[in-house]
């Protein structure tokens, strides 16, 4: 995929999304970063802001997107999408407010209509992020929890028979292809080894996991199923994974039940490199992982297609829209900034200047939140602070 030329003349089309409720105001910061990062020699970005999926934009047309969506998105290189969901405030009980299902149907939408099927969620314990666990060896955390994010769970088949009634039966179906299980084991494989090698080179701090022939492997990709209740695509997981992992010999593998995982997750949570788990799994389990990084308020994630480049990724911070303080300026934008950076690292496998652009944003929000933690301060003084560290990085 690499460019010969460095990507020195690539210009990346970004819709950008910032949504309802802390959405608006984190994006603004974040698009104050990347403008100066573009400045900075950086990758050359187009920044189109729209204004849906929205709550206002349904208040407007009476829909959550318009109908082109999709041809309107493909337009672009890629997505960055602040939150959906309650507009906030909170206190307001007069807001205007739509069902979970509306105003969150794009996200689904947008990750199926591009055939997002793998969702990154990194979890490191960043210096100055609260630290929930009380073991001190948590500072260790270093891992990449990677969602199956096209089917499994999420497919949406089912039903309500006879609704309301007494006899009323809901059928909610879970898909798992075989196809779907291998492209999803490879890329975490991938994953592993290129963190492997990062840890040979020392650009990341060094782990030792055993190999079934006692060597020592620098990197593991742990499977996550109940393949002990839900056998049939826990057992088809379980043979896909083997397989592909055997064209990986220099990458250890692990499997853990779910609710074992859940467990370890928070005892010992220093033992996982990546994880790779179904869509609802994946889904349970980064909340959880999130929370070991330091919270909602810091954890990135995105959405690609890693077999189509051409398709655009989404790229979303965890956390949701904050309705409760939505408005106020008193957003974290932490999570959003450490998205954009993961947008950054995706253009940078192609662009040298959006590689360099994603370390230094990464430095720089790392930096602020080394010296001022998570103290309350303003989502604008936040951002103004990072813009600043940007020109030490
Ligand atoms: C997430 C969210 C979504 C999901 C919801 C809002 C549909 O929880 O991105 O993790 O379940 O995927
Ligand atoms: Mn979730």
């Amino acid at each position: 995929m690499a460019n010969p030329d460095g990507g020195k003349d690539k210009q990346w089309r970004v819709a950008v999304l910032p949504g309802d409720g802390i959405g608006p105001e984190v994006m603004a910061v974040t698009v104050e970063a990347l403008r100066a990062l573009a400045e900075q020699g950086g990758p050359d970005l187009v920044l189109d802001e729209l204004p849906w999926p929205s709550h206002r934009w349904h208040r407007d047309n009476g829909r959550i997107m318009p109908e082109d969506w999709h041809a309107v998105l493909s337009g672009y290189d890629a997505i960055l999408l602040g939150a959906l969901g309650d507009p906030g405030p909170s206190s307001d009980p007069g807001r205007y407010l739509l069902p979970d299902a509306v105003s969150l149907a794009p996200l689904l939408d947008i990750r199926k209509g591009f055939d997002q099927w793998a969702c990154e969620r990194p979890a490191m314990l960043l210096e100055g992020a609260p630290r929930y666990l009380a073991d001190e060896r948590a500072r260790d955390l270093d891992m990449l929890v990677i969602r199956e994010n096209s089917e499994g769970e999420y497919v949406g088949q089912g039903g309500r028979l006879a609704p309301g009634s007494p006899r009323e039966v809901a059928t909610q179906m879970e898909v798992f292809t075989r196809a779907g299980a291998e492209r999803i084991f490879r890329h975490a494989f991938e994953r592993a080894a290129a963190r492997a090698g990062e840890r040979r080179a020392g650009q990341r701090r060094d782990r030792q996991f055993p190999l079934p022939d006692g060597g020592t492997a620098h990197a593991q990709v742990c499977l996550v199923t109940k393949r002990n209740a839900l056998r049939y695509w826990g057992e088809m997981y379980t043979e896909v994974f083997a397989a592909v992992a055997e064209e990986f010999p220099d990458v250890a593998t692990h499997h853990e039940l779910v609710d074992a995982a859940c467990m370890k997750f928070v005892m010992s949570p220093w033992q996982f490199d990546v994880v790779v788990a179904s869509n609802l799994q994946g889904d349970i389990l980064t909340d959880l992982a999130a929370v070991l990084s330091g919270g909602m308020g810091v954890a990135p994630s995105c959405n690609l297609n890693p077999s189509d480049r051409r398709q655009p990724p989404m790229f979303e911070p965890t956390h949701g829209s904050a309705p409760d303080i939505a408005g106020q300026n008193l957003a974290g934008p932490q999570a959003m900034l450490l998205t954009a950076a993961m947008m950054l690292d995706w253009m940078g496998e192609e662009d040298a200047r959006a590689a360099r652009a994603a370390s230094r944003l990464r430095t720089a929000v790392e930096s602020d939140l080394r010296v001022h933690g998570t103290a309350q301060r303003a989502t604008t003084v936040i951002g103004e602070a990072v813009v600043k560290a940007l020109e030490a990085v």
